[in-house]
């Protein structure tokens, strides 16, 4: 039997697997984005008869070179040194992970961005197994003020079994009670969950 290294696709979707299993915790990790980015505002909105799911912020958004970046492993602007790992964490992520992986499970990730300070809206759509080298561009629709809206399109349609077997009142809950915690802990963060 030969031995060799996994494919990084295929490792990465491995990985994936493992990383996002449930809604709520993709929606936790798009939360704890626009936490990060300064957000005083969240909107989650979830349509599973669609399996869709979208959180928009008012944070300070992405600009053009920075949206280019996103969407592989291990792209952050969260952490550049392992002492920025040590004691002083400013967020909630560091590990560049949850927006690759979000792209792993489902059809499509869009990522509409109006950076603070730009007049410009700018959007890029990324799909499962494809690097993140897509051209961000300038969105068609201007976003009113500056902040990020990301949706995700058919969550899990890679993963039939998962997808069939969410009990959409038991996510719901999920995503009410993780909103919850998150809302306590940041109580200057309004936060609104609509269906
Ligand atoms: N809502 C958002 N607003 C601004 N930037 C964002 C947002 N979501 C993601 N990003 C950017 O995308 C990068 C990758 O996000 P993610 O995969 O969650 O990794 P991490 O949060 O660990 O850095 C972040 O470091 C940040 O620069
Ligand atoms: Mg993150």
């Amino acid at each position: 039997m030969q031995i060799a290294k996994l494919p990084e696709d295929v490792q990465s979707f491995i990985r994936t697997g493992v990383t996002i299993t449930s809604i709520s915790q993709c929606v936790v990790e798009l939360v704890l984005n626009s936490l990060d980015a300064g957000a005083s505002r969240v909107g989650v909105r979830i349509d599973l008869s669609k399996y869709e799911l979208q959180v928009v912020d008012d944070g300070y958004g992405l600009n053009l070179e920075q949206l280019n970046l996103i969407g592989n492993r291990y792209m952050t602007s969260k952490c550049n040194t392992l002492a920025d790992l040590q004691g002083n964490l400013k967020y909630y992520g560091y590990r560049g992970e949850a927006i690759a992986s979000i792209k792993q499970v489902c059809d499509s990730l869009i990522i509409i961005s109006k950076p603070k300070g730009e007049n410009v809206t700018y959007s890029k759509v990324l799909k499962p197994n494809e690097d993140g080298n897509y051209k961000a561009v300038e969105a068609k629709l201007d976003r009113p003020g500056h902040g990020t809206t990301v949706v995700v399109i058919n969550v899990f349609s890679n993963f039939p079994v998962r997808q069939k077997q969410l009990q959409h009142s038991l996510e719901i809950e999920q995503v009410k009670n993780e909103l919850q915690t998150i809302a306590l802990i940041q109580p200057q963060v309004k936060c609104l969950f609509s269906l």
